[in-house]
């Protein structure tokens, strides 16, 4: 998998995917993940990669330009690259041609959940992940360019790069081999529908707190239903909408 991050400000995207998980993922090679300055796609002395809007209002747009400059050539590179891999476009794991996607990072997107993420994780895609700054950016790069609009929540940062930097590592790892144990993605929260329970782990006792005793108990069946009923309460408790779908 490829991803090509398109930010003002490529440090907030690429430091937090640079460490732990992910950054193990990059260097064994299941994914690579660069993130660029958009203004090195800019045309004029002062890099301008935003303007005042039409119609007058606040604030700067982010303009055409430089974002259909810099997608159009990512997504050149990439074929390149697919090419010389001999494979005539089709993606590393033989499905058939994987065009590359345009996503683009806005608090006025769909908002992303877990499932969006594993829609997303495919070992052979090519995602382009573009990161809003200003007040928005030029329509016509949402009508002609991008295939999504992506929101991590309903809240508003100062820009996407750090909700790039999010979107990324949900996705990065659910590909297959990132995560040390194969089967700690599908027990997470959100997977099953349900938010994961407690954890515990030695001492059996702190401060007088004890560790429940069926997780002591060597029980599979009963350590099982004991999960299950306390994700459930959990569930019930913090996120009832998730029970109510
Ligand atoms: N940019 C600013 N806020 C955002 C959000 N909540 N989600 C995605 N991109 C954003």
């Amino acid at each position: 998998m490829r991803i090509d991050i398109l930010t003002l400000f490529p440090a907030v995207a690429a430091i937090p995917l640079g460490e732990s998980m992910i950054g193990k993922a990059q260097q064994r090679g299941l994914v690579t993940i660069q993130a660029h300055n958009l203004r090195d796609w800019a045309r004029d002395k002062h890099r301008t990669t935003d303007d005042a809007p039409y119609g007058g209002s606040q604030g700067m747009v982010m303009k055409c330009e430089p974002v259909f400059a810099a997608v159009e050539e990512l997504r050149a590179q990439e074929l390149e690259r697919r090419m010389a891999n001999g494979s005539d476009g089709a993606s590393a794991d033989g499905s058939p041609q994987v065009t590359s996607r345009v996503l683009y990072m806005t608090p006025g997107g769909r908002r992303f959940d877990q499932k969006m993420a594993a829609e997303h994780a495919l070992p052979g895609a090519h995602l382009i992940v573009l990161c809003g700054h200003y007040e928005g950016i030029d329509q016509r790069i949402i009508d002609h360019l991008v295939d999504d609009e992506i929101s991590i929540g309903d809240y508003v940062l100062t820009n996407g790069a750090l909700a790039a930097a999010v979107f990324v590592d949900a996705v990065v790892r659910l590909l297959p081999g990132v995560l040390g144990d194969e089967n700690s993605a599908p027990d997470d929260s959100f997977a099953s529908g349900l938010i994961e329970g407690p954890q515990y782990t030695r001492p059996a006792e702190f401060r007088g707190w004890r560790v429940p005793e069926v997780l002591l108990s060597g029980n599979h069946g009963a350590i099982a239903r004991w999960r299950r009923e306390q994700a459930m309460e959990k569930t019930r408790r913090v996120r009832p909408d998730l029970l109510a779908e």
